[in-house]
């Protein structure tokens, strides 16, 4: 079977998010299993002189009001990929979503070279059987199939994120290439806007969202406007979990760490801890309980929460340490906070993915107090690292955490800590939680190893993938 996923990131080369690291992993390990996987992605800079450029596998005059473009194969380690070579739109640096006045001829033209390859093939005559749209860059890949000719695709799209709409005004429609019979509730239409996720959850042949509870609880409070459609499609939509890539998150082969080690070797892990406090400016106090946040800091992602938290978790003799970006009050909040308290509060803003492995090495306890979190990779990646999750009780969260209760210490399956609502003293009441075990060396090391020895490996996932598309019927090829 081919497949075709079409994506905005692909880590390493561009990642702002969980949707890099899933798109990396997730194809490799259905290739793994036999399908042959392809990524569309634009050809951005950085990825352009990063792999082996293969040749064009098609060549347009013109596309989207942004001028000549080629798509481009290319070869990833272990993957193969196609890129849309447009330099008008993709040869910028900073952020892929940065540029509004572009944006939404931008990932048109990306969902109409899909599309294309979906009717044409490649010049090598590859062509996919699947075109596997993520989030709403890809979001009007099944409008191009669906208002398009010639022989068609069949379309799966994936929600990372239901927040995240891309809505765009309806002047825009003529100049997306899509006919005026298109603008309808049953089309693209979506409040008097264009609305690409939107097209894409209408269009698809199936849809799936990354963990079973977010694909329950979109729809009904948390899809953003969405929760009626998603209703409606029920029957076609899945939810499957996320996993951890063990080549890049293991910390028996970590290269960012100072010292690896792995469930034989726990105490291995020591090292990195003065190495991270040291590095982030926090006092090398081993008995403090270290509680980390590696996030996006986006209102849903409920940091402000921690922010509440900040002087209680000093006084009670505690270090926090946060590496983010995002929204410019809460990172000038946390910067504040770590003025306030040097040597126990320390922050680091902006991007640093080596900075975020060693935090994951050094924690007691990762903190995710998400509104919302459709499925949430850093508390797979704290219980792989030997850190022990604080998580909301939602979305994915509410999948990939078993919080501690004298039931689930009895029955040793607790693998971190859970809250329920979304305020600052909820978080509190958890932390008290977390240290309070923090005197009992003995049970924490007994959560530690069980969140270490859990799977969460893309095996499963990846097959549940090539499941959901069998049961597309077939198109006629
Ligand atoms: P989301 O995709 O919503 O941001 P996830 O938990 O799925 O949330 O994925 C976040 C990914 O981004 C993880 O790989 C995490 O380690 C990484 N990350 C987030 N913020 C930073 C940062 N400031 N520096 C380095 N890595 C980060
Ligand atoms: C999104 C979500 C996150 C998820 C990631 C990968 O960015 O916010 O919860 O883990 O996509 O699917």
């Amino acid at each position: 079977m081919n497949v075709l996923f079409v994506t905005s990131e692909l880590f390493p080369y561009v990642k702002t998010g969980g949707l890099g690291d899933v798109m990396a992993a997730l194809p490799r390990a259905m290739r793994a299993l036999g399908a042959d996987v392809r990524v569309l992605l634009p050809a951005y800079p950085a990825l352009r002189e990063a792999v082996d450029l293969q040749g064009e596998a098609a060549a347009f005059p013109e596309l989207m009001g942004g001028g000549p473009a080629r798509i481009l194969r290319a070869d990833a380690p272990g993957l193969p990929l196609y890129l849309l070579d447009q330099p008008t739109f993709f040869d910028r640096p900073g952020n892929p979503y940065g540029h509004p006045g572009d944006l939404a001829r931008r990932f048109a033209a990306l969902a109409w070279a899909a599309a294309h390859l979906g009717r044409a093939g490649d010049a090598e005559g590859w062509r996919p059987d699947v075109l596997h749209g993520h989030d709403w860059p890809a979001g009007l890949v099944p409008a191009y199939v669906a208002y398009g000719d010639g022989p068609r695709p069949a379309t799966v799209m994936t929600i990372h994120n239901i927040a995240f709409q891309g809505r765009f005004p309806a002047s825009l429609l003529g100049g997306l290439g899509l006919p005026r019979h298109a603008f309808t509730p049953e089309g693209v239409e979506f409040h008097g806007d264009i609305g690409f996720l939107k097209a894409g959850l209408r269009l698809a042949d199936r849809l799936s969202t990354v963990s079973p509870t977010y694909a329950r609880e979109i729809q009904q409070a948390n899809g953003h406007g969405l929760e009626g459609l998603l209703t409606h499609r029920n029957g076609s939509l899945r939810g499957i979990l996320n996993g951890v890539d063990r080549v890049i998150w293991n910390p028996a082969t970590d290269h960012h760490l100072v010292s690896r080690y792995d469930l034989k070797h726990p105490s291995r892990r020591a090292p990195n801890r003065p190495d991270f406090q040291r590095r982030m400016g926090l006092q090398e106090d081993p008995g403090a309980p270290l509680f980390v946040a590696v996030s996006r800091l986006d209102p849903l992602k409920g940091l402000d929460l921690v922010l509440d938290n900040v002087d209680y978790l000093v006084t009670r003799g505690a270090q926090l340490a946060v590496i983010g970006t995002g929204d410019f009050h809460a990172e000038g909040a946390f910067r504040q906070a770590a003025q306030r308290h040097p040597g126990q509060v320390a922050v680091f803003i902006g991007y640093d993915e080596a900075l975020a492995h060693r935090a994951f090495a050094a924690a007691d306890v990762v903190l995710v107090p998400s509104r919302q979190e459709p499925c949430g990779l850093t508390q797979l990646y704290a219980q792989a690292y030997g850190a022990l999750p604080l998580v909301r009780r939602t979305g994915g969260l509410a999948d990939t955490v078993v919080g501690m209760s004298p039931e689930t210490l009895a029955n040793d399956t607790a693998t971190g800590f859970q809250f329920e609502a979304a305020n600052g003293w909820a978080l509190g009441e958890a932390i008290n939680r977390a240290l309070a075990l923090f005197q009992d060396p003995a049970t924490w090391r007994q959560v530690q190893r069980r969140g270490m020895a859990a799977e969460f490996g893309w095996e499963a996932p990846a097959r549940a993938y090539l499941d959901l598309y069998a049961t597309i019927p077939s198109k006629g090829y």
